[in-house]
Formats: C-alpha cells, structure tokens, sequence
C-alpha cells in the first residue's frame, strides 16, 4: 500500500467537510486571472478570507509575528485528527504514523522544493536549528559567525557548544539600513577565518522583518569553504521562494508562524551530502548516515498535529504563495509609507520594497518601545510588541492576510498622534 492509500485507509486527511475551501476555491476563480500585484490591493477579495478566521474583536492584531492562528478549516481538520487518532488508539500509532509523517514530509520538501529525504518535521525552529548546532562535530578553536539580531535561542544554543566544546562564537551587526545586499556580504564575510565552520543567518530578522541576500551570503560563505545555516521562522510561507535558489546547507522553520499550523510544528531542511554529518539529538540507529529519519526521533507526540500540516498546506496553495507575498508587503507599505516621513517616526525596517514584507518596526522618537506598546494597546486597542536592543528600538508590527486596511488606519491615525506629542 503506498502512503496515499494509507492515508485514504484510515480515513485521516480527507475529514471535516471542506466548505471554506470550496468557496475559497470559487473566490480565487474569480480573481486567477489578475497580478498578484493587483490582487494585493482588493479588499473585497481579502475581507472574504478573513471570513475565513474567528477574530478576537477586543483589539487589532498587529502581532503575528509570535505565532499565526489557524484559519476556522484547519482548526476543524485539526480536531477531526484528534479525535480520529483518539478513535484509532495505538492501531493509529502501530500502522499508519510512519507512513503519515513522511507523507507530510515530502508534501513539504515538495512546497520549499526540496527533494523528499531533506526535509524532516521538527516542533519548532528551535528544535530544528538545535538539531545542526548541537550536532555538528565541533572541535576546540571551531568558529561559528552570527549576528546579534539572530533570535535569542539560537543564540544560547551556540553560547552551550561554546561552553561545552571550546567553540568560539564571533557575532556581527547587520545595520537596519543597509546601502545595498554588498555591504550585509561582506559584514559576514569579515567574520569568517580558516578556522570558521559554520555560519548562521535569518532568513528575515524577526525583529525589523529585514530580508536578507540568503543566497550572496551563502555563495561567498562556501567559496571560503564554510557551510550556512539558515534561520527560515519568519520567511516560510510569507515570501514565495524555492529553497534551491538560496542554496544553504541547513534550513530551519516554525511551521505555525506563517504557515498556520497548529502549535508545535516545525521543519528541518538539510542538504542531501550534509546530512552524514550531524550526530543526532537522541540515538537512533533505524538507517545508514544519510538517511535524514535518524536525526528525527521524536518518540510520541501529538502525531495529529502532523496531520494538520496537509491541511494548512491546502489553504496557503489555494490563496497562492505570491498573493500572500504580495497581499502581506501591501499592507505593510500601506502604513509604513503613511508615516516614514513624519517628525519623530523612526522606521528600523528597510525602505527597499524587496527588503521586506509583512514585517516592519517602527519606534517614535522620546518613547521607550514598552511605553509606545502599552500606550497603543491602553488608547488604540492595537496589540503589539515593543522591541528594545540590538540597534533596534521601536514595535514590531506584523498584519497577517485577515488584517484589514481600516484597521491600519487606526494604526497610522494613533502613530500620527503620539508622534506629534
Ligand atoms: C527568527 C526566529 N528564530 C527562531 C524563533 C523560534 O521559534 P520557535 O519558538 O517556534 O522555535 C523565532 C520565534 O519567534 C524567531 O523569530
């Protein structure tokens, strides 16, 4: 039986009733034929597929950086899958699982462009990139090159292999406003020594939404003979891209940031010829060294979780990944360009449009960012999160596809007002 039929067979993966997918299936015939472009700019297209999401009325969510909710059909698939395998008990477990997560996997591989057999489902970013930072041979005097806006857990994880092996950890600054993709190039490329193994970078910062040229940095990273591992939380799912062009070695992601998982879903990506080289977080001797299945053993877990993976997967592909890209970079540019310019707006996000999407930080002048955080919550209603070091003083603002225009102008009005004092 292959994994179709298996997933057929125990009657998970086809469950709850899709209605918002058929309508949403009749909504984006409607709109095929236009530029993504275009479409970004249709309210009446996007207020249909908020329809799509239960919305807290109490504020405006202008912070899904943390994590995206599901949309309602998700959620539904998601319970079906918890009471199916409730139903099925260890039958589920014994029989179908295996065949299940690969399936998920490879539907996976298939949406960044991996090859099946790269890519493997984790909990979270952090359980992904851990997996490569703590399982690389390290040896004392080894070199890792990060930057100091790379996420704080990442970050840790290198401080432990730097404590527990001798490896030196030498962090640069990438500036919010950088004069062009060289200038970010050669930060990185300072850093590197002979002794230099492994090179750590975001995908996007998750506290300014910065893209950065993954794939500059890796072509000059392996020139100098140094692998690259790339922190994908905030680009999967939010930027439309293959993960071949960016040619890193490792990729990791959390899969109910913009994908809109249910919590606790995360992905690994490795490079084929890179994979013989990790050691693995918790011994498993299921296959030969190439094989990626050996540095996923997870023991049991909430197995429906992985289901609900297809079922996000069915919902982002129907809206289509470049109308998100581009629907998500509008409404940033919607609000960001109303107040780039005022008195007292300081933007820590680029204003190259290629540089950024969804996210965006903005500080006002004589406001600590906790301060402007709870005065916007307080007054406005408008739920944030203030952001305080790293050169980056200000509140990171992330919409999602559900978040309005009118909503954002509420945003741009209370900005407006608190910067004229
Ligand atoms: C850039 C970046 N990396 C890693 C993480 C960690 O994600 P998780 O907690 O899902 O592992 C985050 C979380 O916000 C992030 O923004």
């Amino acid at each position: 039986m292959n994994t179709r039929d298996f997933i057929k067979a125990t009657a998970i993966g086809a469950v709850a009733a899709p209605h918002f997918l058929k309508r949403l299936d009749r909504l984006i015939e409607g709109i095929e034929h236009r530029a993504p472009e275009d479409v970004a700019t249709d309210e009446d297209f996007w207020a249909e597929i908020r329809r799509g999401y239960r919305l807290k009325p109490d504020y405006i969510n202008l912070e899904n950086g943390y994590y995206c909710i599901m949309p309602k059909e998700t959620l539904e698939n998601y319970i079906d899958h918890l009471r199916e395998v409730n139903y099925q008990g260890s039958w589920y477990m014994r029989t179908n699982q295996k065949a299940n997560k690969e399936s998920m996997a490879n539907r996976l591989a298939n949406f960044i462009g991996a090859d099946h057999g790269e890519v493997i489902i984790t909990r979270n970013t952090t359980e992904s990139l851990d997996t490569v930072i703590g399982g690389l041979h390290w040896e004392a005097g080894d070199e890792a090159v990060m930057a100091e806006q790379d996420y704080f857990a990442m970050r840790q994880m290198f401080t432990l292999v730097e404590k527990r092996y001798g490896v030196v950890n030498k962090i640069v600054s990438v500036p919010n406003h950088p004069k062009s993709d060289q200038e970010i190039v050669d930060i990185y490329a300072l850093a590197i020594t002979s002794k230099t193994r492994l090179l750590m970078i975001c995908h996007m910062i998750n506290i300014t939404g910065h893209i950065l040229p993954v794939r500059k940095i890796c072509d000059m990273a392996h020139n100098k003979g140094v692998d690259v591992m790339v922190d994908g939380a905030h680009a999967v799912a939010h930027i439309d891209f293959n993960i071949k062009d960016l040619d890193c070695d490792y990729y990791g992601t959390s899969l109910h940031k913009w994908l809109s998982v249910p919590l606790g879903s995360g992905m690994l990506y490795i490079k084929r010829d890179k994979i013989k080289t990790l050691w693995p977080m918790f011994g498993d001797f299921c296959c030969d060294e190439d094989v990626i299945r050996r540095l996923n053993h997870t023991g049991t877990h909430p197995v429906h979780t992985d289901l609900a993976i297809g079922n996000a997967l069915d919902f982002h592909q129907r809206i289509g990944p470049k109308r998100k890209e581009e629907r998500l970079r509008y409404l940033q540019r919607y609000w960001s360009d109303q107040v780039r310019d005022l008195p007292g707006i300081i933007m820590n996000t680029p204003k190259e449009k290629h540089r950024s999407c969804g996210i965006a930080n903005v500080g006002i002048e004589g406001i600590p960012p906790r301060d402007l955080a709870d005065r916007l919550l307080k007054v406005y209603r408008i739920w944030t999160v203030g952001i305080d070091g790293h050169g980056v003083h200000g509140c990171r603002i992330t919409p999602n596809i559900y978040t309005t225009t009118d909503e954002l102008d509420v945003f741009v009005g209370a900005l407006r007002e608190l910067a004229a004092g």
